[in-house]
């Protein structure tokens, strides 16, 4: 099954509502000729409007995240990545089970990766999501784990995303610094 990549913008508190704006306004240009016509119409509409309608239905979600970022770099230089994101993923799933998990998106972000410029290579990003999707399928199980997408994030960039994009495990990216201008982010969105 091939799941459909996903290039979520991490942007935290960074923009008010006219720097959003004008984000959106340079970002769709770049944009419009490389996803589908219904992908276009489904995720941005067809008018700058619309655009700022979904967007404050997205914000007005619940989308409350659950945190347990992947390993630090003294875990991972130990050897300890895979016994920390078994736990971690524990952790996580045990506080979804009871909700609905079927909107589940995962990020796999190490710790040492996020605003460092010090970016997971495509192997070890893949191989991490791998321990997750198996995790996943132990707690909800293989058709569930099948569809699930992980993301990688952590110092994603122009010129690495195709590299990790190009892995069958990574099925997409949570942007950072690099989601903050229209011009980076197009690029990533169009690896
Ligand atoms: P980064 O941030 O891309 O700047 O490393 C990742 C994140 O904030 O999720």
């Amino acid at each position: 099954m091939s799941r459909k990549k996903l290039i979520a913008a991490n942007w935290k508190m960074y923009k008010n509502p006219s720097q959003t704006d004008e984000f959106f306004r340079g970002f769709l240009p770049l944009v419009f000729g490389h996803i589908g016509h219904s992908e276009r119409r489904q995720y941005f509409g067809e008018t700058d409007d619309t655009v700022n309608l979904r967007l404050k239905a997205a914000l007005e979600h619940d989308l409350t995240p659950i945190v347990c970022v992947g390993e630090v770099l003294e875990e991972r230089e130990a050897g300890l990545t895979e016994d920390v994101l078994r736990r971690q993923c524990l952790r996580a799933f045990h506080a979804i089970s009871g909700k609905k998990a079927s909107k589940l998106v995962i990020a796999y972000e190490p710790v040492w990766a996020i605003g460092t410029g010090k970016t997971a290579t495509p192997q070890m990003a893949s191989e991490a999501h791998v321990l997750i999707r198996g995790e996943a399928a132990k707690a909800f199980g293989d058709e569930f784990a099948t569809g699930l997408r992980i993301l990688y994030g952590g110092s994603v960039k122009p010129d690495n995303a195709t590299a990790l994009m190009s892995e069958e495990a990574i099925d997409g990216a949570l942007v950072g610094g690099a989601s903050l201008d229209p011009k980076s982010f197009a690029a990533i969105v169009r690896y």
